[in-house]
């Protein structure tokens, strides 16, 4: 097998706030961390987030097409690890584009493209909410069902006298329901409960026996032995394709021929078996570590690399020391996302025309713009809520606060927020505007607000606070022109 280039250092980086939703404790604080070389977590006010895995992070792009994002997220023993492994989501979103490029043939799939390496667009399907799980050894659950005298698993037939780790004489599916816990259940009941018509599962069973011979066969070439796996499908315009993911590490146990040979009692699972020893090894009161050390970390991320190698015969690039960047420019470079985004947010309705204005200015640029509504003063508790994005997102973001009479809201803003905020009051005349306009000048300590009467000013510093390169140039033409034509007046007026 090729050697790989040594890995880049590790930065296990800045801390930043944010409390994105999720049920794991770990993962709520994983989601909060941003290492520099990992992809922990996506968060972008551009895209609606469908669903949140121990892994995996789903994204709505239309409604044709899904973003299904790979994290460097490790689960063991049913838990996320504290520490993310760089490289990990890179080689399981890759693994899974290798393999349904290589099994078109035998079934369509959901797969578009790569846009990052961590990221794949995909098609949206209607999803058969059953889990098509090929055994060709039998192991993990399966074997401890069989010791205690199991010999039917979701109505496939175990035949008597087997050991440990044994090949079935040809491999056996055993569907499981998609639901809270996943249930075993034979073909029949799945008709018969109505998960699936009898045609549609005849044809997933016929797919996943074809499936896995085929990955049998490629990783058999390699070294490699598919031990166990699962599939699902869904379907687009009536057709039954493949979706989720396909022969990676955490939908399959792979096995090395080399080591299942040499003691197949004790046969290792090629990716998980390395964390997993360190956690059993490190386990006090009963309870497994949440973190990895470095040295552990940069180990892992060598074995999935192999892994991805011995499969595909490829090297994956270096790990990136900013995944976060990286990942930004390939969502704007796939137009999935602009490059940067203003928010303007309005105490009330009334300002909508202000607003607009704005937003017009501002869209005229290709940034992003979203319009919201809150009052710090009258329902300041959704604040929290509203901002939550902004935070950590993965694109430049700067905040307009429009509110007039009594301005909480640019305040309110720019105390919880480490991105720009400009107040923008609205005002009816100028005694209006002289009256209210020290509730937006005056700031607490802290809260960095700044004031620009003008809208279009408002929004031309709002898209100047994103930095973005390619703003920089355009407002260093405008500003030349502005020049020039100051010049040209003035000559005019001079008349030589
Ligand atoms: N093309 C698609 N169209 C619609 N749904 C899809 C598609 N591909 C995958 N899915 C669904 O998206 C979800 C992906 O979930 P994910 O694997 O991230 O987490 P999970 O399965 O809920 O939990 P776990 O982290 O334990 O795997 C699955 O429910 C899968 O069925
Ligand atoms: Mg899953």
């Amino acid at each position: 097998m090729k050697k790989h280039p040594p890995l880049s250092p590790l930065d296990r980086g800045a801390q930043l706030g944010c409390e994105p939703k999720s049920k794991i404790q770990n993962l709520k604080l994983l989601k909060g961390r941003l290492v520099l070389n990992c992809i922990v977590n996506i968060v972008t006010p551009q895209l609606e987030k469908i669903h949140s895995g121990k892994v995996r992070e789903s994204f709505r792009v239309d409604a044709q097409t899904r973003l299904i994002v790979a994290t460097d997220r490790l689960s063991s023993f049913d838990n996320v690890l504290e520490t993310p492994v760089p490289g990990k989501g890179a080689v399981l979103n890759q693994l899974a584009a290798f393999w349904f490029e290589n099994t078109r043939d035998i079934i369509d799939n959901h797969f578009i493209k790569l846009v990052d390496p961590n990221v794949s667009l995909v098609r949206e399907a209607t999803p058969i909410r059953v889990e098509m799980i090929v055994r060709g050894y039998i192991t993990g659950s399966a074997w401890r069902g069989y010791q205690k005298g199991k010999r039917a698993l979701s109505g496939a037939d175990m035949p008597e006298g087997m050991k440990k780790n044994q090949p079935f004489p040809t491999p056996i599916v055993t569907p499981t329901t998609k639901e809270d816990s996943d249930r075993e259940i034979s073909p029949k009941e799945l008709v018969d409960e109505g998960w699936v018509s009898a045609d549609i599962y005849k044809a997933m069973e016929k797919v996943s026996l074809k499936l896995f011979e085929r990955g049998s066969a490629l990783l058999e070439e390699r070294g490699l032995i598919l031990v166990d796996t699962k599939y699902e499908f869904g379907l687009i315009d009536n057709k039954l394709v493949l979706i989720d993911e396909i022969h990676t590490p955490d939908s399959s146990r792979f096995w090395s021929k080399e080591n299942y040979e040499a003691d197949p009692d004790n046969a290792e699972q090629l990716d998980k078996e390395y964390v997993r020893s360190y956690l059993m090894k490190n386990k006090k009161d009963g309870v497994y570590p949440n973190t990895l050390p470095d040295d552990v970390v940069q180990e892992t991320t060598r074995r999935y690399r192999d892994i991805y190698g011995m499969i595909t015969g490829e090297l994956l690039p270096q790990i990136d020391e900013n995944a976060q960047l990286r990942l930004h420019t390939n969502l704007v470079k796939h137009k999935i996302i602009k490059d940067g985004f203003v928010a303007i947010v309005m105490g009330s309705t009334s300002d909508l025309d202000h607003c607009n204005k704005m937003k017009d200015i501002i869209e005229k640029y290709d940034v992003k713009v979203e319009l919201r509504v809150v009052s710090a003063h009258k329902n300041g508790e959704d604040l929290a809520a509203v901002i939550a994005d902004y935070k950590t997102s993965l694109e430049p973001v700067a905040v307009i606060a429009v509110a007039g009479r009594s301005n909480g809201l640019g305040g309110a803003l720019a105390a919880n927020l480490p991105v720009p905020v400009i107040s923008c009051p609205p005002f009816g005349d100028k005694t209006d505007l002289m009256v209210n306009i020290n509730s937006s000048l005056m700031m607490p300590s802290n809260t960095p607000a700044a004031t620009v009467v003008d809208p279009k000013n408002a929004a031309l510093l709002a898209l100047r606070s994103l930095n973005l390169p390619r703003l920089r140039e355009v407002f260093t033409k405008k500003i030349e022109a502005m020049k020039q034509d100051l010049r040209e007046a003035d000559k005019t007026v001079r008349g030589r």
